[in-house]
């Protein structure tokens, strides 16, 4: 069920359940292979440090480790869960009838790093304001290491928006303006995002 997420128009929280979407621990396992999502940061700064590289993490960074989420193959058990969220969770709250990504935008915001996005609207890009956005974090996210979006279209006014691990934000990303800031806390952010419409609302 959606629920409105306080103090936002246009964007509501979407609980799911972790056990049958274990998206954390499949990451965990498959890609990064640490204990801890959240701590990426700790375990990249080591790996730097043991290759004889200044430990210091930057932008470069979370492209690197976002590239590596980024080449996983269509078959793979996190695709799979992926396509089975998107259809046992989302599409029935759409009458079963959306087309969406089948290669979503993955993401890395490493604590300690500047902001990975600029204030932006998406449909000043894709010119598709049909579209609604899915945003989808592996690891619980507020303050620094979240999305940040206005509070009604047009205000500029822009707030954390406190995403728990089991949640989906589904907000109108393409009219409403959102981005990140600096990841001043002390843990890494990894997600997901993806854009689907709704069959026949073009
Ligand atoms: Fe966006």
């Amino acid at each position: 069920m959606l629920n409105k997420c306080e103090g936002f128009n246009s964007v509501w929280l979407l609980p799911y359940e972790t056990r049958q979407f274990p998206f954390a621990e499949v990451l965990e396992k498959t890609v990064f292979k640490v204990p801890s999502l959240a701590k990426l940061h700790v375990y990249w700064s080591r790996k730097k440090q043991s290759k004889g590289l200044p430990p210091d993490l930057d932008y470069p960074d979370n492209l690197r480790l976002r590239a590596a989420m980024q080449k996983l193959p269509d078959g793979s058990e996190f695709y799979e869960l992926y396509h089975g969220f998107v259809r046992d969770v989302i599409a029935p709250l759409f009458g079963n009838r959306i087309s969406y990504s089948a290669h979503p935008k993955m993401r890395v915001h490493l604590a300690g790093t500047g902001s990975v996005s600029a204030w932006h609207r998406d449909a000043d890009i894709t010119r598709r304001p049909d579209q609604i956005n899915v945003w989808l974090p592996f690891t619980d996210t507020f303050a620094g290491n979240t999305l940040w979006l206005e509070s009604d279209y047009g205000l500029r006014d822009f707030h954390p928006v406190n995403v728990s691990y089991g949640n989906a934000l589904v907000f109108d990303g393409g009219a409403l303006e959102h981005g990140t800031v600096e990841n001043d806390t002390d843990s890494t952010r990894v997600s997901l995002d993806f854009r689907f419409a709704i069959k026949g609302s073009k």
